[in-house]
């Protein structure tokens, strides 16, 4: 079979769990175009898309200002290594720096790959700029965080699926509970070799837990009294998703290390950066740290489509706006409910709570209905199930969307 020939939904899965290491549970669609906020599978049927590769595709699907950039870019240089210079990464390097506000970018592609950099940074600057005794420096995690899939990020990982026989795993992590100042606190105070706490604004995977009102801004004056990094993870937070360029705009926090990935090419390249300032990322020297593909032509010139398409289409605002009436049409809802508990987020990054065990198969079952009715979304643990539709949604589509989850969650009711 040549590799271009149409295959049936059936065909496309027999394939991928044949030949594929089955590291995911793909909700069984097989997806092959895809257009704003919709895509199609292999026999046709159109759905909304209510993930957006876990909030990647926040400019919509195939953003024709995007594609084009790649087009072009990979028509004529796509990848030098950092061997040499290439006259697109300065010109991205200075765009994204000015865009989000900081002196320095380090590019690189993936998010895991991103949070490894920061981690390496925030080190560096302990035993150079802080003075921590070589090899003892710490950083802070919170409990159910996910930032990854390597090997040190799960090493503070408490996934026991993501970690079980991976071991030995890399020290030099303290985790705490995730919105917890006092935990916060007694931590910076135990301890001088504390360089960086490293945080989700909002925790996506957990299940979209919104901090308390005031964490963050009291969190980073913490670390700002203590004089440790505070390193935001916005991998999935960031870049509109959650009505404000970045999770931590909504307290006004500026972090001393910026982790982005996903939405920063719009789902159509593999684009990760971290973001700081002259005295924290002037540690990094020649040999220290890098990668064959960071900062290549393409990527540079499809971040920076995806970044202005997010300000020119005024993603932030709409996300603001659809996620509010999101939360007040599903509320209304969770009135007269027995099947949904809650729903909770920011801007379009939202979750539903599932009224059953954590450990039972409604969520799935609801997100399969879902499918049939034609909208794609996917529980995130157990019982949750996170919403996180393209930002380029219109209010009628978004009102369409909560129809097509009310009307199904109806026939869950018991
Ligand atoms: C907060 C956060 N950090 C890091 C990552 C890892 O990104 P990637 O899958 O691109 O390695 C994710 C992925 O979901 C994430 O949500």
């Amino acid at each position: 079979m040549a590799v271009l020939d149409h295959i049936s939904s059936q065909e496309a899965m027999a394939l991928e769990n044949k030949y594929g290491a089955q590291n995911y549970h793909p909700l069984p669609v097989v997806l092959s175009r895809g257009e704003g906020v919709y895509v199609w599978d292999v026999e046709g049927k159109q759905y909304y898309d209510f993930l957006s590769a876990y909030s990647s595709v926040n400019q919509g699907h195939c953003h024709p200002k995007i594609v084009e950039a790649l087009t072009k870019q990979s028509q004529t240089l796509t990848l030098t290594s950092r061997a040499f210079y290439n006259d697109m990464l300065g010109k991205y390097e200075k765009y994204v720096t000015e865009y989000f506000g900081f002196d320095k970018v380090l590019p690189i592609n993936t998010g895991a790959e991103a949070v490894e950099t920061a981690l390496k940074v925030c080190r560096k600057w302990a035993y150079e700029v802080k003075g921590i005794d070589t090899n003892k420096a710490k950083i802070i995690v919170c409990k159910n965080n996910f930032h990854g899939r390597t090997t040190t990020i799960i090493s503070f990982s408490n996934d026991p699926v993501a970690r079980k026989n991976f071991g030995p795993f890399t020290d030099g992590f303290i985790k705490i509970e995730y919105d917890n100042l006092q935990a916060l606190e007694d931590t910076l105070e135990s301890s001088s070799d504390i360089a960086g706490f490293l945080v989700e604004p909002i925790q996506g995977e957990a299940g979209v837990y919104v901090p308390s009102e005031g964490y963050l801004a009291k969190a980073k004056a913490l670390c700002e009294k203590y004089n440790v990094l505070f390193i935001a993870d916005e991998v999935q937070t960031g870049i509109a998703r959650t009505g404000r360029m970045l999770a931590v705009d909504h307290e006004n926090v500026k972090p001393d290390i910026l982790v982005l990935g996903k939405a920063l090419s719009g789902g159509i390249y593999p684009v990760s950066a971290v973001l700081a300032n002259n005295e924290i990322m002037s540690v990094i020297r020649p040999g220290n740290h890098g990668s064959t593909y960071g900062g290549n032509p393409v990527a540079a010139a499809v971040a920076m489509a995806a970044l202005d398409v997010v300000k020119d289409e005024q993603l932030t605002e709409n996300a603001e706006r659809l996620g509010i009436l999101f939360r007040a049409e599903i509320n209304k809802y969770i009135e007269e409910s027995n099947i949904v508990n809650l729903v909770r987020g920011k801007g379009l990054l939202n979750a539903i709570v599932i009224n059953d065990d954590e450990d039972s198969d409604t969520a799935w079952n609801i997100c399969l209905a879902l499918r049939d009715n034609g909208l794609l979304a996917k529980p995130t643990h157990g019982n949750i199930i996170r919403f996180a539709p393209p930002l380029v949604m219109t209010e009628a589509q978004l009102l369409d969307c909560v129809s097509i989850i009310t009307e199904t969650l109806k026939k869950f009711e018991n």
